[in-house]
């Protein structure tokens, strides 16, 4: 952990530069807007440790698969997120010095992310060789306001002398991933066209020919009156710059402001592309940085009116919600139904591809809460739009007759992830997809969507998992046999609870959405059967598989077991293990994990999570105790559901504990591996664990409940969520619950067991009960 990070509860703040950090810090303090984001890289040259970070949403490379043992049915690529080009940089020379963190003395430096207005600020004193001391400031953003737009205000003072300084912004498409598998070049062609009025590079993708062009243009001022110096050009290959050079006295301030337009070939004609950005950026200059700045900003205020937690008592916790909250939006804005939310958004190479089961296990949710519903159907549509690539993928694994296997991994809809044990095996995904159906009707009541979209998923779906179950006579039962769990520390296991649970609830809900959406639309529902073929021998043999699917169960322990043979493993728990050994997935071998009884994530509490309402107290809080204690947290995913399912059953210091560890995941690089990039998926996990867990917040159909109950520190705390569309409030504090509609709807709910229709822009107050 960066003990150079400040606790504050709007801003991230690194006070004091330590380089074993910066990559970690990078990372941390990533701008984005939903569109595109980089890692917080300097823009003036930076020799040491780094990584170079700039991502536009949609822009990848199909990077040829490397495996040792290629086995059939793996994918051909992985779909890598493209380090694309980079406009934020610009080379600064004091005298003749070069700037660059890692050679001179630095002497006092500060880096802010600052959250409520969207901007990443930086300053530091430094000394260079030459003995010439200056001071720095910077301010960068990506506008929320316009997603193809990015400023920086970049400030330098001379302390101690007069001097002339050089400033070179450029565009650099000579750009590489870290993680590329066979060290290739992603980008084919880059042309740069530079000349007095225009300032552009044109970059295109290898096999996926994306295009992408950036452009640029520069103001010089000193002392904030603008300057035009002289200035050359330089225009090599995959570079274009403008080198301005300026006498400085000491004590005067040299401010360069740099404003880039980038444009994407998803969203722009490829012939007139370098045109537009060049026109793009040309308007952005006329508005200024300034007014560029207050739009971004009053995105951001809007959005924070509707989505942010105020903690009253624990500024820490303060901080870490609204960094979770601020990545989050800074990752996916929901505008898009092309777009979806990667693993690491904006933030590292790491993971590839752009969507996982987190999409829809994890991040829907607070979607669904904190943004109008069309945010959350534009990620359901994401899916039903792959519906045919995910038919296809399960073909080429033998399926048949319009069965679908979502992938693990994805840009397209194609599959990209290749261990065999995630991409055949982890079929648990496709119950997800099938359950974000459910959590979005139920949430929304639009169950249009389940007419003109969601019936034809769910019934490929369910026709993957009539055929995936296999009659076992010894079992007399259904079992689904070598399969990967959420936990990922057991491959090809069998009949692992949380997946036979996923598939036949999928089986059941899809049959009742038949019966609903042959109720709502006689029409419809016909041509959606015929569109699909679908007959009434298939609902007959899934009703079969609900009523017979094998649960493996331990009846003395009482608890769902997590797969067969789970018992036969040797029973430790997390305490007995050496702290110098964790994480175990950086310290032991692949083998050791395998055989112990350690759990990388909440699996059998995932689907008590999904299913809560089936499970008396007692049943919940055994599956708890039992589990919690083999549960490494190894994964992101996993804190938050146990910290959700700890308040559940009133073990709130634990629920606190598991809390702190998914909200500071990051900020506090739990994991050791925050310099790769953050952990999105863990942040929405972090927002549920407060709205669910310390809430108790849960949709019925036709009502919302709450319980909310206060975490020790905390002296109050108030969140917003969604139903059916309106925006309600809540802030608990030691009393009780207040609960305020600001919609235009009555809003029922269930407060501490106490039923109410609170009015429009009305308030009630609700004594605490525990
Ligand atoms: C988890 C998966 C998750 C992936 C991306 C892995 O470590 O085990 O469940 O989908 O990370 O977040």
């Amino acid at each position: 952990m960066n003990p150079n990070l400040r606790t504050d509860e709007w801003k991230i703040i690194e006070e004091g530069f330590d380089p074993q950090f910066n990559r970690a810090s990078e990372s941390i303090f990533s701008i984005g807007n939903g569109h595109m984001g980089q890692r917080a890289n300097f823009e003036e040259k930076y020799s040491g440790n780094s990584m170079q970070g700039s991502y536009i949403a949609g822009i990848y490379y199909p990077d040829k698969t490397r495996v040792g043992w290629w086995k059939n049915g793996y994918p051909k690529y992985f779909a890598k997120v493209l380090n694309s080009p980079n406009w934020i940089g610009i080379n600064i020379s004091v005298g003749n010095e070069v700037l660059d963190l890692e050679t001179c003395k630095v002497e006092s430096f500060r880096r802010i992310l600052d959250m409520k207005s969207g901007t990443l600020e930086r300053e530091f004193v430094c000394q260079l060789k030459s003995g010439i001391k200056i001071s720095v400031q910077s301010k960068r953003f990506v506008s929320m306001a316009d997603y193809e737009t990015g400023a920086i205000e970049y400030s330098i003072t001379p302390l101690n002398k007069d001097v002339n300084i050089t400033t070179e912004p450029y565009i650099d498409g000579d750009v590489v991933n870290e993680d590329s598998n066979y060290n290739e070049i992603f980008w084919k062609s880059v042309s740069g066209n530079i000349n007095s009025e225009k300032a552009v590079l044109v970059s295109i993708t290898r096999k996926t020919n994306f295009h992408v062009a950036v452009a640029m243009k520069n103001l010089i001022l000193i002392n904030d009156h603008v300057i035009s110096p002289e200035h050359n050009i330089t225009r090599n290959d995959k570079y274009i710059s403008r080198i301005y050079s300026t006498n400085v006295k000491k004590g005067n301030k040299l401010t360069i402001c740099k404003f880039a337009s980038i444009l994407s070939s998803e969203n722009h004609p490829v012939d007139r592309i370098a045109e537009l950005a060049v026109d793009k950026v040309n308007k952005t200059l006329t508005a200024g940085f300034e007014s560029l700045l207050k739009d971004h900003k009053q995105k951001w205020s809007d959005k924070w009116d509707e989505c942010d937690i105020i903690i009253d008592g624990d500024p820490s916790a303060q901080q870490s919600i609204r960094f979770n909250i601020f990545h989050l939006y800074q990752t996916y804005t929901g505008s898009d139904h092309r777009l979806n939310i990667g693993p690491k958004g904006f933030t590292g190479e790491k993971y590839g591809g752009s969507t996982y089961w987190d999409t829809e296990a994890f991040v829907l949710s607070f979607y669904l809460n904190t943004a109008d519903s069309g945010v959350a159907r534009n990620l359901l549509l994401y899916r039903y739009n792959h519906l045919q690539k995910a038919i296809e993928n399960a073909e080429k694994l033998g399926f048949k007759n319009g069965a679908a296997l979502y992938p693990m991994v994805t840009m397209n809809g194609e599959e990209c992830h290749n261990e065999w044990e995630i991409t055949f095996e982890e079929i648990h995904r496709n119950g997800a997809i099938a359950f974000a159906i459910y959590r979005y009707i139920n949430h929304t009541t639009d169950v249009n969507y389940l007419v003109d979209f969601g019936l034809e998923v769910l019934i490929s779906i369910s026709r993957f998992w009539c055929q995936r179950v296999n009659f076992s006579t010894v079992k007399n039962s259904y079992v689904i046999l070598g399969v990967t769990g959420p936990n990922e520390y057991e491959n090809n296991v069998n009949n692992n609870w949380y997946t036979n649970t996923m598939a036949s609830w999928t089986l059941q809900y899809t049959l009742e959405s038949l019966v609903k959406v042959e109720a709502i639309s006689k029409d419809k529902f016909r041509s959606i059967i015929e569109k699909v073929s679908f007959s009434n021998d298939e609902a007959e043999k899934w009703r079969e598989i609900v009523d017979n699917m094998y649960y493996p169960v331990d009846d003395e322990l009482g608890v769902f077991l997590q797969q067969e043979g789970y018992l036969d493993k040797e029973q430790l728990t997390t305490d007995m293990l050496d702290p110098k050994e964790r994480p175990i997935n950086q310290n032991w071998s692949w083998d050791r994990i395998l055989r112990s009884c350690f759990i990388k994530q909440a699996d059998v509490l995932q689907g008590i999570y999904n299913f809560e309402e089936r499970y008396d107290p007692e049943t919940i809080r055994r599956n708890y105790d039992f589990y919690e204690p083999r549960t490494v947290h190894e994964s992101s995913l996993s804190p938050s559901i146990y910290s959700i399912i700890a308040a559940t059953i009133g073990n709130i210091d634990e629920a606190y504990k598991l809390y702190l560890r998914t909200a500071r995941l990051d900020l506090d690089d739990y994991n050791k591996e925050v310099h790769e990039g953050l952990h999105i998926t863990s942040m929405a996990g972090t927002w549920l664990s407060i709205v669910e867990g310390f809430g108790g917040m849960r949709i019925k159909k036709e009502k919302v409940i709450l319980k909310p109950m206060l975490p020790g520190k905390w002296k109050s705390y108030s969140f917003y969520f969604r139903f059916h569309n309106n925006i309600v409030n809540v802030t608990a504090d030691s009393d009780g619950a207040t609960v305020t509609n600001l919609s235009q709807n009555i809003v029922p709910v269930e407060v501490y067991g106490v039923c109410e229709d609170i009015d429009p822009g009305k308030k009630k107050k609700f004594g605490r009960k525990d």
